[in-house]
Formats: structure tokens, sequence, C-alpha cells
């Protein structure tokens, strides 16, 4: 084994006339930039329009230092208690001690990296594992770096199997499934879709409508695919009955339809089930996880469909290649991280934390709904993604506060949910996440090891700042934009 300390960089050959090397910042650098620095280098090289809404939420002044379990500290030694969890990224908990060990051991080993070669034994044993995790005949797996790459080669794999030569594709209103140039096609986001030339062989349909989806099925034998979110995230959290999920499966049954179940974000125990669908007693035909599979570590999307589908679609010499790995598909370290991730959800039973916890935060949350019932419309979810929808309070607020509310910007007004997770934020040190197509609605995904004594932490806290009312709400978050 290779003793990291004593290895030295290889001496410089001062003759060769190369580039001068540019202004790098080293890592040491990163590390130490201040607050500030790290914020001016956001707005100049990464997103100056992002900025703004961090500012707007409080969240430019916070500089994560570390992170472990269900806790961020920040510069100031302050601990942010984590219930956005990176929208059902982090099952495992910040810095799972065993995903680090697992990530050291492959680097002290020297392990090779990129698989686009030479196969790689932990990309082999992570397809495996996945099939073990993945009901019925699962089997098939295609491993990427995001949601949106498996939501790609999900939607590929099936038009592909449908048979169809104009294969349509049905989504839902309010889907989410990347932001890629295919699935944005599908991503139902005026905003997102832009004036982009998108794809044009889909169909929209409301989700949970089973007689929608029937009529456009049965006007169209060109359609060949169905694409849901088994539980809508960017939506607002929003579920359907199992009759539904039995009704999809029936009709795409009948009609020779392959079922795509996103599972990016709901899927890998966040819901209670290691899939949502899984509540339900159906099994689609191809479905996608990304998120948490990589264990809070490390990017790693897949693709997981049924043999037969995948086999149609890419099961001969001819055809195998059509939508191979990318360059980065099963890379070393990723496949490691998401295998010792998979190993720890099961062996800590965090799936069934999740029910269990879950249900415990959504009586918390019902109980503070019936003390504040003007201000918590709705609480909905299962297990640990839970979607908590406040009243839209613009009609009701004291005529006075009316001029104050509309100096705020767009995305904000009318919408309580920013004011009460900036506060959460700023005077609680708890971080919640909004939800991109309802602005009324806090998501609440934290990572699967949460326990009943942070539910309390969270729900206390909650608790109190309602208490307060919407005017103080209101008025401090109007303050602390003035301020
Ligand atoms: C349901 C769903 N599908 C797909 C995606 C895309 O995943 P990614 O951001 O990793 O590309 C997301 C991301 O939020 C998601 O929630």
């Amino acid at each position: 084994m290779l003793d990291r300390a004593t290895v030295e960089a290889p001496s410089l050959d001062i003759n060769r006339t190369g580039p001068k090397k540019p202004d790098l910042l080293t890592v040491e650098d990163a590390k130490a930039l201040d607050v500030k620095t790290m914020a001016d280098l956001f707005k100049d090289h990464i997103n100056p329009g992002q900025y703004h809404f961090m500012k707007l939420l409080g969240f430019h002044k916070v500089k994560v230092e570390t992170a472990e379990g269900m806790y961020y500290t920040d510069q100031n030694g302050r601990k942010i208690l984590d219930f956005f969890g990176g929208f059902g990224s982090l099952a495992q908990g910040h810095n799972h001690p065993r995903v680090i060990a697992a990530r050291q051991r492959f680097q002290d080993e020297n392990r090779h990296e990129i698989a686009i070669a030479f196969m790689s034994q932990y990309a082999s044993a992570l397809a495996k594992n996945l099939a073990a995790c993945s009901p019925g005949d699962l089997d098939m797996v295609f491993l990427g770096s995001t949601g949106s790459e498996a939501m790609e080669a999900a939607v590929k794999v099936a038009e592909r199997a449908s048979g169809r030569k104009n294969c349509k594709i049905v989504h839902a209103e309010n889907s989410f499934h990347g932001k890629s140039k295919g699935v944005l096609s599908i991503t139902d986001s005026p905003l997102y879709q832009g004036e982009f030339k998108l794809t044009g062989n889909t169909y929209k349909v409301p989700f949970a409508d089973l007689g929608a989806l029937k009529r456009v099925i049965e006007n169209d034998s060109d359609i060949g695919v169905v694409v849901l979110e088994t539980v809508q995230g960017g939506g607002g959290i929003v579920t359907a009955p199992t009759t539904y999920w039995q009704g999809v499966r029936a009709l795409c049954d009948k009609h020779n339809v392959l079922w795509v179940a996103d599972e990016v974000q709901c899927g890998y125990g966040r819901t209670g089930k290691f899939y949502a669908f899984e509540h339900h007693g159906v099994v689609p035909d191809v479905t996608a996880l990304a998120k948490s599979l990589g264990a809070g570590k490390a990017p790693v999307g897949a693709m997981i469909a049924k043999r037969e589908v995948y086999m149609k679609a890419y099961g001969t010499p001819k055809t195998a290649m059509i939508h191979a790995q990318a360059t980065f598909g099963g890379i070393g370290e990723a496949c490691v991280t998401a295998i010792e991730g998979l190993n720890v959800l099961y062996d800590e039973d965090l799936i069934g934390n999740s029910a269990e916890t879950g249900a415990y935060l959504k009586k918390r949350l019902e109980d503070i709904q019936a003390k504040y019932p003007k201000i918590i419309k709705e609480v909905r979810g299962q297990g640990l993604m839970i979607g908590l929808e406040f009243q839209d309070f613009s009609q009701t607020l004291p005529f006075a506060l009316r001029p104050m509310v509309a100096l705020l910007d767009d995305k904000l007004k009318g919408s309580l949910s920013g004011f009460i997770g900036a506060a959460l934020l700023r005077d609680y040190g708890i971080l919640v996440a909004f939800t991109e197509y309802n602005r009324n609605v806090i998501r609440l995904e934290p990572p699967l090891i949460c326990d009943e004594s942070h539910v309390d932490t969270f729900c206390d806290a909650l608790d109190d700042l309602l208490g307060k009312g919407i005017v103080s709400i209101v008025k401090n978050f109007v303050q602390s934009q003035v301020s």
C-alpha cells in the first residue's frame, strides 16, 4: 500500500515552455475563503440571479465549515439542523463514518476509477445490489451521475422498447424530471422550458387522474410510454392513491404501454419503502434513482429496467452501444460509496426509521395545524417526505402590511413559506426546503437518520414561530431585508 505522506511531487522540467500557471486558488485557499469572498465569487462566476434569492432568504450569511449527521456547522460554530436534506440526497446523513471509511479504503488501495475500458468490479456489484433491492424483474441497470441522466436513460430505454416508430410520451401536470434537454420536455414548467426547442412528442395529463390518462392512451396508439413521479416532489409533495397506481399498471398492460416511475426523489427509502410504488403493490417497467444513492458523498444516478424491456432496446451487439454508460458512469469511488450507502441503509434500518419517524413528524405537524388552521392549510406525504402547505395569506394580511409585502420579490409575494423558512434559519438554526411550483409549500426531507428528538426540535421551533402570528413574521422578514 502506498504511504501518501512519503509521495513526492515529480521534479519540474523548467526548460519547458508550456503556458504560465494562471492565478489559481489552491484547495487551502478555497477552504479559507471568507463568506463575503465566497459570495462574490459565486456572483461573479456561478449565478448572480440565484444569489439574489439566497440573500432574500438569509442563506448568503452562511458558510458551511463542516457537516455531520443531521447538522451543518457554519463559520461561527453555529449548528444548523438539516430538515432540507438536499431534497432527499442525504439518507445516511452528512458524512456517514462507514461511507467515509469505504471511500478512504478505496483511495488507499489505489483502485481504478474510469470504467469504460476495463469493467469495474464495483460497478458490477452496485448493479447487482440495485437489482436485489428492486422487486420483480427490474434487473438491468444503467449507471450515471445525476437524476436527469438516469431519467434520460429511462425514457430512452422505454421509448425503444415500446416498439412504436413515432413513440409519444405522456407525463403529468406539475411534473419534474430534470432540466437536461430531453427530460425538460416532460418537466411541466414554463419557466424551465423557456424558449427551448423541445422534443414535441409529449402529452400532458393531470396527475392522479386515471380517466384523463385512459382517454389519451385510448385515443392515440402512438403513445408508448407513461412517465410519472410516484410522489411529486417539485409539485409540492403530491401523492396518488393505490387505486390510481393499480389503474396505471392495468391500463399500460392493456395497451402495451411502458410505465416509467421516477423515484429520483421519493425512492431509496424516503417514503418508508425502498421504492414509493411498493406501497401500492405494483411494479413499473422502468424506474430511476439518484440523490441519496450517492450516500451524500458522490454523484450517482441509476436507471433500472425490467430485463425484457432492456433486451428489447439494447439487447444485441448491434444495439448495445446505442445508450451505453457515459464517461463517468460506474466510476469507481462513486460505486463504492453507493454500495456502502445501500448496506448502511439496510444495516441501520433507515427505511423502517423513515416510516416510523415520518409518522411521528406527520402527527406532530397535524397537531400544529389544528392549533393554527389559519396559517397551515395541509400536511401531506409519507415517511420522511412531508409537505407543509400554508394558506395563501395575501388576502387576509392586514391592510397596513400590504404595501410592505408589495416591495418584495415576486417569488415571495403572497407566500408564507419564504418568510417562515427564513425565520427558521435565522432565529432557530433550522434549514427547510422550498418548492419549485407551489410557493406555499415547505418540503421536509431530513436525512433518514432523523429521530424523534430532531422532530421535536423542529416542531417546537415551528410552533413557537407560528405562535408569534403572521404579522410579526412578515414584519421581521421585511425588517431583515432593509437592515
Ligand atoms: C423526481 C425528480 N426527477 C429527476 C430529478 C433530476 O435530478 P438531478 O437534479 O440529479 O438531475 C429530480 C431532481 O430534483 C427529481 O426530483
